[in-house]
């Protein structure tokens, strides 16, 4: 079953995504997905505040992986790996690009947030969780989220 929410504002969206780093820990990968503009950098830096971490959540430019360090004075206890493939999206082989950052190596050890990255990064973990915004013609956005795997249904139902 999926859990669905209405975020107005994109100051719901951060709000949201703190409450959804309260669900995750090392070894996570979450996967986001919706056009462009929908908020997906918005909701991950909702969770790199939950997540007490280190660094600007931006939309990189250039870089596509960005490891942001946990700030124990905050809280922090695991690293937030925020990576954007939407630049793949026009080479060649994105998948041996994706094999490049060698996200595999970390995600062990940190939360992984991947913009973009369907078909691209499900492999790195056997279960992962699947979060959709779209953005209605008021603006406000539907944010969707589906378990894949593992025990993300009863994580999700935490959630409340
Ligand atoms: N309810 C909302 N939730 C999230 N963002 C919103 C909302 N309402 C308005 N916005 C605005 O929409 C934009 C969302 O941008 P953001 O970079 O988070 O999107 P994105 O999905 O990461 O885009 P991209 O695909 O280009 O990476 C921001 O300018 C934000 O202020
Ligand atoms: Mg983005």
């Amino acid at each position: 079953m999926s859990h669905v929410v209405k975020l107005p504002a994109v100051e719901d969206t951060r709000d949201f995504g703190r409450r959804l780093a309260g669900l995750l820990r090392a070894g996570d990968l979450v996967l986001l997905t919706g056009p462009l503009g929908a908020g997906k950098t918005a909701l991950t830096q909702g969770i790199g505040a939950g997540l007490g971490v280190l660094g600007d959540i931006t939309s990189p430019t250039f870089v596509i992986a960005r490891v942001h360090r946990p700030d124990p004075a905050r809280g922090g206890r695991v690293a937030l790996v925020h990576a954007d493939a939407y630049r793949l999206g026009d080479a060649t082989d994105p998948r041996a690009e994706i094999d490049d950052l060698d996200l595999d190596a970390s995600v062990d050890d940190s939360v992984t947030v991947v913009e973009w990255g369907e078909g691209l990064v499900e492999q790195l973990v056997d279960a992962h969780l699947r979060v959709r915004i779209d953005r209605r013609d008021d603006d406000t956005r539907i944010v969707e989220l589906d378990p894949v795997g593992g025990d993300w249904a009863r994580r999700l139902a935490d959630l409340g």
